[in-house]
């Protein structure tokens, strides 16, 4: 029985996405206490104030549900010029918006692969700018960057790394205390 509930997020459609799988990873290292469930963005449509108008799309309706459900909020963030995916942003974008402002009070904690060296910092360094706004709060350690993620995951995305696996359970462990100390 978990008393720490947590919705995944991963920010690459790619089927094959290192950081899908290292959000596929969190589900199966998450510790005692802590569980973790998977939303796909793939539904979610572009931000379009006309749209919203008319009424949340049915994914976005299911996101912001299952983001007020949810104690917590993981995500596994590629990096794209120094900076977080669109799809990811657009997400966070929909998310954030009244009547429910579901990130609102929302613990927050992230992780990120990529093939390169410096473990998506610049990406994780935009996330945390950008979620004070809409009054989510940043559990500030520990942080996960996982580089040369080709040494790390096989051709499908999966994560084979014992290393990477420990740390995606210490970060969750941790959230899980953050949330339990703010009741
Ligand atoms: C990248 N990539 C990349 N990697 C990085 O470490 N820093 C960067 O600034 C960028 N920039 C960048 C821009 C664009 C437009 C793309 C498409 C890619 C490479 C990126 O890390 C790599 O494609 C990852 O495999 C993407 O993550 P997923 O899809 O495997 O989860």
């Amino acid at each position: 029985m978990s008393d720490v509930t947590v919705l995944g997020l991963a920010g690459s459609l790619r089927l094959a996405s290192v950081n899908r799988g290292l959000l596929r990873a969190a589900v199966e290292a998450s510790p005692p206490g802590v569980s973790v469930e998977i939303f796909e963005i793939r539904d979610v449509p572009l931000y379009d104030g006309d749209i919203e108008d008319l009424g949340d799309p049915p994914p976005v309706a299911e996101l912001k549900r299952r983001l007020l459900e949810s104690d917590a909020l993981l995500l596994s963030t590629p990096e794209y010029n120094r900076g977080m995916p669109g799809v990811l942003k657009n997400v966070l974008d929909w998310a954030s918006r009244p009547p429910e402002q579901a990130l609102q009070g929302k613990v927050v904690t992230m992780m990120g692969a990529t093939p390169g060296g410096f473990g998506t910092r610049s990406s994780q360094f935009q996330l945390k700018q950008i979620l004070g706004n809409p009054g989510a709060i940043v559990v500030p350690k520990p942080e996960v960057w996982v580089s040369h993620a080709g040494q790390r995951f096989d051709d499908d995305g999966n994560l084979t790394d014992d290393d990477t696996r420990q740390q995606i359970t210490e970060l969750l462990d941790a959230l899980g205390e953050f949330v339990r100390t703010l009741r």
